[in-house]
């Protein structure tokens, strides 16, 4: 029996037959654009899913954001929020502390704890590190 047998065979025991798609799928999650301004003056736009981090978004732009844990606790994604903050989800007291503990001004945010909420995000990115737009 060939290993594609055994699965149809399984399928066929757990009442699996005829495959996923009678199974319900989840509802897809609303996107929305977000705006990033580069350090070099340059903007792009990138469209995230609802409750993408803006670090997430970014990785799909030329400019990726600074990042060293990705957690909320070192404050290298720091990033200004321009526009939308409303839109993004509140800073919880993780990030709170992770900001007063690093140094990172009140207005900026961490870029990996602010998740997309709606339209209209626009965000100033700092890259304390440095990073170079990636060449496409
Ligand atoms: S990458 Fe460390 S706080 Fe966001």
């Amino acid at each position: 029996m060939t290993p594609f047998g055994i699965r149809k065979r399984l399928k066929a025991l757990l009442g699996l037959e005829g495959g996923s798609s009678s199974a319900p799928q989840p509802p897809a999650l609303p996107s929305y654009d977000v705006v990033f301004d580069c350090p070099d003056g340059s903007t792009y736009t990138v469209s995230a899913k609802e409750g993408d981090s803006l670090v997430y978004a970014a990785g799909r732009g030329p400019q990726p954001i600074s990042t060293g844990c990705t957690d909320g606790t070192c404050g290298t994604c720091r990033v200004d929020v321009l526009e939308g903050a409303e839109f993004l989800t509140v800073a919880d007291g993780h990030e709170l502390k992770t900001k007063a503990d690093v140094g990172v001004p009140d207005a900026q945010r961490l870029a990996c704890q602010s998740g997309v909420l709606g339209a209209g995000v626009r965000v100033k990115i700092t890259n304390i590190l440095g990073e170079e737009p990636i060449d496409p």
